[in-house]
């Protein structure tokens, strides 16, 4: 049995090898593979847009491949998905919102705070800009699955004895509580992590070759015995919730170990069955407009909040106020550039992760450092 499993991973990484192989040879110097050709269903005008794929020597730690590391459920590693740029653009789009995390489970499936969730996390708008729809189409062109069917990518922070408990990210019956029909989920790795944080699936999940989980130990308490990865930055993982005959997979049941030492940014991408939200796909432009608020920075977001505010409106009115007339609700302070214990100070009231300037140096982010200053000439 081990053996016949031992040979399907040694068929899988020649297919993967040669597959490679082969992109590189019809990639060509100039030719690339056009979006539309790659599940870009998306209504937006890709003429002009292209994916090039990589055309350099193999370097299995630098190049991009593919490995299967779960027979049950089927789960695929992803090596060198992302740049060190597009995980910095990633990090830096998400710090300024990230808020604790909730879970799928409120009254008509709204988010809630859950202590099965101990996490800070927050959406990153789709087609955001250029740099994110290159890493959409991407995962689109390594899932084989539409553009259109991926949700908003979310990003999470893990700190040490922060968690997700074991869960599964979709539910089969259509009366059950939970999210509904997610075919696929990728988990792209935003930073490394020095013990734990690994990504396990409790439930009688099988490896495709014994010698993975070898080559890869130690392993925490938590991973041991399972099928499991551990998060590296720029890598990601990518497991199906479904079998082919569209039966949910019980081994797909999946746990965010504890991280034990270190800090764990990691970014989930889920992938629908049938088109994620279509009719926002079809309004981007009224989408991309208006920004969220940074809730590090004090300011009115309303011509008439000073008014408002003087009418009673921020007691009365309280959760709108506060969202866009802050200031003259008197609930934030004005901070002077780069004073960010006081940006820290106004985030807290929000509920928002204190931005810590050496996890920021450490994951090659520059948000929030004080440009050096320039030499006297
Ligand atoms: C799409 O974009 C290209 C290049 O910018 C432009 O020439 C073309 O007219 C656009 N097509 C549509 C349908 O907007
Ligand atoms: C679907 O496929 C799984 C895995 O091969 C199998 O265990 C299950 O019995 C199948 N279910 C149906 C209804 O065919």
């Amino acid at each position: 049995m081990s053996s016949s499993r031992h040979s399907y991973f040694v068929i899988w990484r020649f297919v993967i090898s040669n597959f490679w192989i082969f992109v590189c040879i019809t990639a060509g110097e100039h030719q690339y593979l056009k979006t539309s050709e790659v599940g870009g269903d998306s209504p937006r005008n890709h003429t002009n847009t292209h994916i090039s794929l990589p055309h350099t020597h193999f370097d299995e730690s630098t190049s991009p491949w593919v490995e299967q590391v779960g027979e049950a459920p089927k789960v695929y590693y992803f090596h060198n998905f992302l740049t060190d740029t597009e995980r910095q653009h990633m990090i830096k789009l998400a710090v300024p919102y990230m808020k604790r995390s909730t879970v799928v489970g409120g009254e008509k499936g709204a988010g809630v705070i859950d202590d099965i969730r101990t996490s800070y996390g927050m959406f990153i708008r789709r087609l955001q800009d250029p740099v994110l729809e290159g890493i959409e189409k991407r995962i689109s062109l390594w899932t084989h699955l539409p553009l259109s069917h991926q949700e908003d990518i979310q990003v999470l922070r893990y700190q040490e004895g922060q968690t997700y408990g074991a869960h599964y990210d979709s539910s089969y019956d259509k009366d059950e509580f939970g999210p509904k029909y997610r075919l696929a989920t990728l988990l792209i790795y935003l930073s490394d992590v020095e013990e734990g944080g690994e990504t396990a699936f409790p439930k009688d999940s099988i490896y495709t070759d014994p010698s993975i989980p070898v080559r890869g130990a130690p392993w925490s308490d938590c991973a041991k015995g399972h099928v499991a990865v551990k998060p590296k930055k720029n890598d990601a993982v990518l497991f199906y919730s479904y079998f082919p005959n569209g039966t949910m997979d019980p081994a797909s049941m999946h746990t965010g170990c504890p991280v034990i030492k270190g800090i764990k940014w990691a970014a989930p991408i889920w992938i629908h069955v049938d088109q994620f939200r279509p009719e926002e796909l079809k309004n981007m432009e009224v989408v991309k407009k208006g920004q969220p608020p940074d809730p590090g920075v004090c300011d009115d977001y309303h011509a008439e909040c000073s008014n408002w505010a003087s009418n009673g409106q921020c007691l009365h009115n309280q959760k709108f106020m506060l969202d866009v007339c802050r200031k003259s609700c008197k609930e934030c302070e004005h901070c002077a550039l780069f004073d960010l214990p006081c940006v820290n100070r106004n985030r807290a009231q929000g509920g928002y992760l204190p931005i810590d300037r050496e996890e920021m140096k450490s994951l090659g982010v520059d948000l929030w450092q004080q440009p050096e200053p320039s030499p006297e000439l």
